[in-house]
C-alpha cells in the first residue's frame, strides 16, 4: 500500500529498491565518520526508513542527490547535524537498568561521602554522554537529591552530553509526557516534577532544583577531543557503544577511563559487556565498572 501521500513510484525510489549499493556504502561511511556509529549490510531498511524522510523535504529525487547535497551543499552542516539527528537510535527511560541506580545510592554514595569526610573534598561530577532525551541524567539527579537532600553541603555538577541537538534540546527543556513518569514512586514524581496545566495538561515538567544540577551540551563522543576538562566519579555510557565496532568502542572506553578518577565508576549499556573491558577497568558485575585506583 503506497504511503499517504506519495505515489508508488516516488515510494520505490525511498525505499532499499532506490538505494543503490554503491551510495548505501558512501552513506554509512560519512555516517561512521561523522558519529562513529557502524551499519552492517542488514541495515539498508532501516538506514531507508531514517534518511527517506530528509530526502522528501528537501525536495531531492532520491539518496544519490541527498548524498550529492550533503557533500557539495551543505556547506554550514545543518543538514549533516539532521542525518545525525535521524540515524542516531535514542530510545530512552526514568530509571532504565535500575540495578544501576540501586548501585549509587547503596555504594557509591557511601564510597564518596568516605572520602568527602577524609579530604574534605564535598565536589562531585557525573557525566552522562549519551543522554538523549534526558532520562538518565534526570535518574541521576533524583537518586542524588533523594539522598543528598536539596541543600546538601554538596558541590554536585552533572554533563549531559549527546551528538544529537534534537534530544538535547527535549532534555534541556525537561517537559515529559505524563505516560513516561508514571513509572516513577508517586512520591518521588511529585518531590520532582510539577504537573502541567493548559496546553500542558497531560505532562510533567521536572522541577529547577532537579535541572540547576544539569548542564546539558552537544559532545560527539569520537571527536579527537572533549571540549571540556577535568575527571569524573561517575560516567553513565549506556546503549550507545553497541552502535560502534570493536575498533571504536576499544577507542571510546580508553578515553572514558582516562577521564574517570581512580576509583571512579563507569554504567555500561545491559549489552556491552566485553572482555577486553579489564584491560582499562575493573569490573564490579551487572556493567558496571570501576577505574583501578583509589
Ligand atoms: C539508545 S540511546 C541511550 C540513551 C541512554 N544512555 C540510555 O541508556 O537510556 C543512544 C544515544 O547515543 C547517542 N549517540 C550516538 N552516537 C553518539 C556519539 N558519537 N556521541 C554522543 N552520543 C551519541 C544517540 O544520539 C542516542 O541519544
Amino acid at each position: 500500500m503506497p504511503t499517504a501521500g506519495l505515489t508508488n513510484d516516488r515510494e520505490s525510489e525511498l525505499s532499499t529498491g532506490g538505494l543503490s549499493p554503491q551510495t548505501f556504502d558512501l552513506l554509512r561511511d560519512l555516517i561512521r565518520s561523522e558519529s562513529g556509529i557502524t551499519l552492517g549490510d542488514a541495515k539498508r531498511e532501516l538506514l531507508c526508513s531514517r534518511l527517506g524522510r530528509r530526502v522528501r523535504e528537501l525536495g531531492l529525487s532520491g539518496y544519490d542527490d541527498y548524498y550529492h547535497y550533503l557533500l557539495c551543499e551543505d556547506r554550514d552542516g545543518v543538514e549533516l547535524q539532521q542525518m545525525v539527528n535521524c540515524i542516531t537510535t535514542t530510545k530512552t527511560d526514568f530509571f532504565r537498568e535500575n540495578h544501576h541506580f540501586d548501585f549509587l545510592r547503596d555504594q557509591a554514595f557511601r564510597q564518596w561521602r568516605a572520602n568527602a569526610t577524609e579530604t574534605s573534598n564535598y565536589k562531585l561530577r557525573i557525566w552522562s554522554a549519551a543522554c538523549s532525551r534526558g532520562h538518565e541524567p534526570y535518574s541521576v539527579a533524583i537518586t542524588l537529591l533523594e539522598h543528598f537532600g536539596p541543600r546538601a553541603c554538596w558541590d554536585i555538577k552533572i554533563l549531559a552530553t549527546d551528538i544529537n541537538t534534537e534530544v538535547l534540546n527535549f532534555a534541556e527543556r525537561g517537559i515529559y509526557p505524563t505516560e513516561e513518569v508514571k513509572c516513577l514512586p508517586r512520591e518521588v514524581r511529585d518531590r520532582h516534577f510539577m504537573k502541567g496545566t493548559g496546553q500542558y495538561a497531560r505532562t510533567c515538567r521536572v522541577r529547577d532544583e532537579l535541572q540547576h544540577l544539569i548542564a546539558f551540551r552537544q559532545v560527539n563522543v569520537t571527536a579527537s577531543k572533549f571540549p571540556f576538562q577535568g575527571c569524573f566519579d561517575a560516567i553513565f555510557c549506556r546503549n550507545l557503544m553497541i552502535y560502534f565496532d570493536e575498533t571504536q568502542q576499544r577507542q571510546l572506553v580508553a578515553r572514558l577511563s582516562e577521564r574517570l578518577r581512580p576509583g571512579g565508576y563507569l554504567f555500561l549499556g545491559h549489552s556491552e559487556h566485553q572482555t577486553w573491558l579489564a584491560n582499562y577497568v575493573e569490573s564490579l558485575g551487572h556493567t558496571i565498572y570501576r577505574k583501578r585506583g583509589s
